[in-house]
């Protein structure tokens, strides 16, 4: 089973971003704790960063018509962006939502998500492992 990781704006900046908010893990790191999370779970995981709503959007379509599941960690899009929801909204597979930070312990403006309805299930706060988490699940759902 293929899964995709997708990851909006700003979080290839992951390590040296608010490293008090968001850990001292590295995107690169990241690609590499769910690349290996897929090795151990046999499922290939495809992992993706972009800081264009456009292409995301583009990537959830092509994921909506392959049937493809995805763990979306849509950053600050996730806040406000209806045209990410409405593309989520399109999936065919299960979508996971993640976030690194506890969105509800932070500012009041982030505790609200467009994307939380559409998608099967949220995990935040859990720092990076919650990746991890979101892709065991899909495994158990195969
Ligand atoms: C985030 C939380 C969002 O509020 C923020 O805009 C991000 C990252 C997280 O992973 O904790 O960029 O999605």
């Amino acid at each position: 089973m293929k899964v995709l990781v997708l990851n909006g704006p700003n979080l290839n900046r992951l390590g040296t971003r608010e490293p008090d908010v968001y850990g001292s893990t590295t995107y690169a790191d990241l690609v590499e704790l769910c690349e290996a999370e897929g090795r151990e779970l046999g499922m290939e995981v495809e992992v993706r960063q972009t800081n264009h709503e456009g292409e995301m959007v583009e990537w959830l379509h092509a994921a909506a018509d392959t049937s493809t599941p995805v763990v979306l960690n849509g950053a600050a899009w996730t806040h406000y962006s209806i045209a990410v929801r409405d593309a989520c909204s399109q999936l065919t597979a299960p979508l996971v939502e993640v976030h690194i930070s506890n969105i509800h312990q932070r500012e009041e403006f982030r505790h609200h998500s467009v994307i939380s309805a559409v998608a099967n299930g949220v995990i935040a706060g859990l720092g990076v492992e919650g990746y991890q988490l979101a892709l065991r699940w899909l495994a158990l759902k195969k």
